[in-house]
């Protein structure tokens, strides 16, 4: 399943991020685990020391590696150059799958160790000067897309991605590429603003989208949170001194977790599980060819240089079970 954690600046996307990759991780699940968001904080959530998470590759830098290892020989796509962040697989294309190793894995993905196992951290790496003025063809958060557009995961196999809610996400299709999509709200106006703004882009994709109240403190803030919120409510976090520690620099042992927290993030694991019968591989299909198009008419066909449309393979539905292309 992949699952998206998005709301309001410092709301605790990274915080629940890093919580869930530790929950799924202890229970044995393999994980991967995605940085999307350009100040990048999930490494730190996971226990990278500064040293360590600076030197996490960033996806956005090996655009070139990743375009020329997915397109593998479909012959739909010329070259990486008229490659964008939307260019859909087709017949030829190489596909990514959570367990294996792949060359875009070594390039780009780092184990990182937590109690119980180990996830692969990818990152899209940091906003720099030289994205300015070319966010759309170098987006960092293009090489995610592309990925997840490439992507098939199976059952009891997870990729967490840590997103702003940013308009970044919505240009492009990326926020609905996900099984699920947690919205980490705070019981505050603002917090619940961001909701609504998902909730309406979100509306027209079929995007599941539920609310993980967070930072929450006793009833009225439940109540608040139900009341703007209604059945898109799935959970509330309270504070935690677990994650307070952490902060610290003092890390303790998964385990320590309070326990209402761990009853949270087990929701959160229900709920993603449950998505799985709910997967229609060909509407995911359609979406990316949607969004496709549509980049490719905004700025993708003159940008490259050629008939971005003309990338479309018109058979292919990407789905569990497909060999790939060696
Ligand atoms: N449940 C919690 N208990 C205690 N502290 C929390 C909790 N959730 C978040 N925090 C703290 O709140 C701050 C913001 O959290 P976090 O960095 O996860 O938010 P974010 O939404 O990822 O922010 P940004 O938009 O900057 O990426 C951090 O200092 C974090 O430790
Ligand atoms: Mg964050």
């Amino acid at each position: 399943m992949k699952i998206a954690f998005v709301g309001k600046g410092g709301s605790g996307k990274t915080t629940l991020s890093s919580l869930f990759v530790r929950h799924l991780v202890s229970v044995g699940a393999p994980v991967v685990a995605i940085d999307a968001d350009i100040n990048q904080h999930l490494g730190a959530a996971l226990g990278l020391d500064d040293e360590e998470a600076a030197a996490l590759p960033a996806m956005g830098e090996r655009l070139r590696l990743i375009k020329d290892y997915l397109r593998g020989r479909n012959p739909r796509i010329a070259s990486a150059e008229t490659m964008i962040k939307t260019t859909p697989p087709g017949e030829g294309s190489r596909l990514l799958r959570v367990r294996e190793h792949n060359p875009v894995y070594d390039a780009c993905a780092r184990p990182v160790d937590l109690d119980g196992g180990t996830v692969r951290l990818m990152a899209t790496g940091p906003f720099t000067d030289a994205d300015l003025g070319v966010a759309c063809y170098h987006s960092k958060t293009g090489a995610v897309e592309l990925c997840l557009n490439h992507l098939v995961d199976g059952h009891d196999e997870y990729v967490v991605v840590d997103m702003t809610a940013g308009s970044d996400s919505f240009a492009s299709g990326l926020f609905t590429r996900f099984d699920i999509t947690f919205l980490v709200a705070e019981p505050t106006r603002k917090g619940v603003s961001v909701y609504r703004q998902y909730k309406e882009y979100a509306r027209d994709f079929g995007v599941l989208l539920k609310v993980v109240g967070n930072k929450v403190q006793g009833r009225d803030d439940i109540d608040f949170l139900r009341d703007e919120v209604g059945d898109d409510l799935l959970v509330t976090v309270g504070h935690s001194d677990w994650v307070r520690s952490m902060e610290k620099g003092r890390p303790l042992r998964f385990g320590l977790l309070e326990e209402a927290d761990r009853n949270a993030l087990r929701t959160l694991q229900t709920a993603a599980d449950a998505t799985y019968e709910l997967r229609d591989w060909e509407r995911y299909t359609r979406q990316m060819v949607h969004f496709h198009l549509k980049n490719a008419t905004s700025w993708g066909n003159e940008r490259t240089g050629a008939d971005l449309a003309a990338q479309i393979d018109p058979g292919f539905v990407l789905k569990e079970g497909l060999t790939a292309a060696v």
